[in-house]
């Protein structure tokens, strides 16, 4: 079987993770446990996801010129990711996110850098890698002009589109109407709605709701795909997991309900291991796991 074909517009971080017993409180000075550099950013996250779930993906993103901005771009490339789009940016850095892991849960504060200059004519010049795609993938950490071009030309050339809103903002109601898939989790759902009738974009919406699973709505009644319990590492990614595999899945033209199974189960594996990419399956993992999972807990 040929693969689906997924570009991914988004961005491009470097990761500093510091695991600790307990977050800081204000003004409070901690001891953490352990210290890693681990590449990320949520665009880089669903290509990496995408990738190693059977994908050809190409990306399209924006790096600094300094040693972090190289790094992620060779490793883009060892993933097997088409990086010719991967901008250089110059007297600028790469993006950066200081994740604190600590009671089973992180804490993150991404600074944009190059990610911030990513330009909408950046997209433009890549219509021709958009056109051939089976899905454009899209996040919101990137401006929010690129976004909606990104968006554009997918429709323009019949490519279906995945926005993940995430971090949340209130959405143009023309960007929401021309996406074909919207996946917000539950708390960012109410803020990226803030312009739209809900009952209007109900059937596009699939809403991630962590070990729960996600919710989605089929012929005006809301379902509920159900989640997989596993030992929790770090939950840092599983929602860019979640929207890699929901591509893969539906480019390959899984029922919407069995895509959702397939990228509940790919997320629930990557919540065992620390990090976002590195904590990433491959498709082989996720089918193993599914056989002995069965349905969802
Ligand atoms: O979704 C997780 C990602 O959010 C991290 O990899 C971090 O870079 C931030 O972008």
């Amino acid at each position: 079987m040929k693969k689906p074909v997924i570009t991914v517009v988004g961005s491009i971080n470097m990761d500093l993770v510091t695991v600790a017993k307990k977050a800081p409180a204000q003004g409070e000075t901690i001891l953490g446990e352990r210290f890693h550099q681990i590449p990320g950013g949520k665009g880089a996250n669903q290509a990496v996801a995408c990738a190693r779930l059977g994908a050809e993906v190409h990306m399209i993103g924006a790096v600094g010129d300094d040693s972090f901005g190289s790094f992620l771009k060779q490793h883009l490339e060892k993933e097997g990711i088409h990086v010719t789009d991967v901008k250089p940016v110059t007297h600028t850095e790469t993006g950066v996110a200081s994740i604190t892991i600590s009671e089973g849960d992180n804490r993150i504060i991404v600074v944009p850098g190059a990610n911030a200059k990513l330009t909408p004519e950046d997209v433009a010049k890549s219509e021709e890698i958009i056109a051939k795609s089976d899905m454009c993938v899209i996040q919101l950490e990137i401006p929010i002009e690129t976004v909606e071009m990104a968006a554009k030309l997918a429709k323009k050339h019949g490519v279906n589109v995945i926005l993940n809103p995430a971090p949340a903002q209130p959405l143009p109601s023309a960007l929401i109407q021309s996406v074909d898939w919207l996946t917000p989790n539950e708390h960012e759902r109410p803020i990226v709605l803030q312009h739209v009738e809900e009952k209007d974009v109900f059937e596009k919406l699939i809403t991630t709701e962590g070990k729960k699973g996600v919710k989605i709505m089929r012929n005006g009644t809301p379902k509920q795909i159900k989640g997989f319990t596993v030992p929790v590492v770090d939950t840092t990614g599983a929602g860019d997991t979640f929207n890699g595999a929901l591509s893969v899945a539906l480019s390959k033209g899984m029922e919407i309900e069995d895509a959702c199974r397939f990228a509940n189960a790919a997320a629930a594996l990557s919540v065992t291991k620390l990090g976002a990419q590195s904590a990433m399956p491959t498709e082989e993992a996720v089918y193993e796991f599914l056989k002995t999972k069965g349905e969802g807990e």
